[in-house]
């Protein structure tokens, strides 16, 4: 790894708990902001690596965690709630656009060699003909597409102003472990089924996503740390496959071995979307980005680690 400390915000998190341990085993040395308001301390016990409890939105934390040689950034921390995004407006601005721009500010000063953002495809592009690909109108739905596209927004003008090496990674939908704080289906229909309660489907089932496994997701932030890209460069990373939330719920509960595990369908919520994929043709030619993962291995891995640490569930029972 070319990088001498790599701060990777939002690092207790989910996504950031498998980023974390990719990076440690590529060689780099770690350091984690986070403010622990979504994230799950136990995520990194036992690893090595510098740990700052602190929040994106105050500049002195920012600056604090950029002290001490970090040359390379990846900004995951955010207020990560499509539906939340709702009610929660002026936090979800204040974390994902200020806590942003903060971040980019210490970097641009710092001269920091690769700043990483986590943008979303579905969120950001909207309702726009399928499959989604960088060349898509972005149209946001909800506040929190609109924070992550004002986000990519600020990454570009920095990288134009600033000559700061900015890269904006339009993440899938991803599924993975460590996902136990997180509120979307796979987490749902997992836990739904480990505590014996029917799955919820919003809307009627048909609705689609993309279906991202961690670890490909985390391959492909490393391949766009170490790859040289043109400042400003937007790449999305999904697995190319539609999936409906049914045949996602079918194919969970043939895991978990309760094939006529009951299902309870409700209202459909606001701000999100019917159906979502992505093309990631352009990661695939400048990264040599190509999940491997199939929905049913990535499934089955992220149902077996459910099962092996049932404490990740019991913390969540005793919020
Ligand atoms: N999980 C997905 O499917 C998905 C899809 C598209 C984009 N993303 C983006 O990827 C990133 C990581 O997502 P995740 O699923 O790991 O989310 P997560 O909620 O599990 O992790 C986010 C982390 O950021 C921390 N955080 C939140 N507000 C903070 C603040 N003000 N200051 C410091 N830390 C703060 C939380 O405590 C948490 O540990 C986010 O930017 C998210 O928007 C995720």
């Amino acid at each position: 790894m070319a990088f001498k400390c790599i701060l990777v915000t939002g690092g207790f998190g989910f996504i950031g708990a498998s980023l974390v341990r990719k990076l440690l085993a590529e060689g780099s040395r770690v350091r984690v902001l986070d403010d622990l308001s979504r994230g799950d301390a136990a995520n990194l016990e036992g690893l090595e690596v510098e740990a700052l409890t602190g929040d994106v939105r105050d500049p002195r934390d920012v600056g604090e965690a950029m002290e001490g040689g970090v040359d390379a950034v990846v900004h995951l921390a955010a207020f990560g709630s499509v539906t939340e995004s709702v009610s929660g407006l002026s936090e979800n601005f204040d974390v994902n656009v200020r806590g942003t721009v903060n971040l980019l500010q210490e970097a641009a000063r710092r001269k920091v060699k690769k700043f990483v953002f986590a943008s979303s495809g579905g969120a950001v592009i909207g309702r726009g003909p399928l499959p989604v690909s960088e060349a898509s109108l972005p149209r946001p739905v909800s506040p929190y597409g609109a924070s992550k596209l004002c986000g990519e927004a600020y990454c570009h003008a920095f990288a134009q102003t600033f000559a700061l090496p900015t890269v904006m990674l339009r993440f899938a939908n991803v599924y993975g472990p460590f996902s136990h704080r997180k509120r979307g289906a796979v987490t749902a229909f997992i836990k739904a089924l480990l505590r014996d309660r029917p799955l919820v489907i919003y809307g009627d089932g048909s609705a689609t996503r993309d279906f991202l496994f961690v670890d490909d997701l985390c391959q492909g932030i490393y391949q766009a740390l170490e790859r040289s890209l043109e400042p400003g460069t937007l790449l999305h990373l999904a697995s190319g496959v539609e999936t409906t939330i049914i045949a996602l719920a079918n194919e969970l509960r043939k895991i978990a071995g309760r094939a006529s595990h009951p299902t309870h369908f409700a209202p459909p919520r606001a701000g999100e979307l019917e159906h979502n994929f992505a093309d990631f043709d352009r990661a695939n030619r400048l990264l040599g980005f190509n999940p491997r993962t199939s929905l049913t291995a990535g499934l089955d891995l992220t149902w077996r680690w459910f099962r092996s640490h049932p404490a990740a569930l019991r913390s969540l029972d005793q919020n």
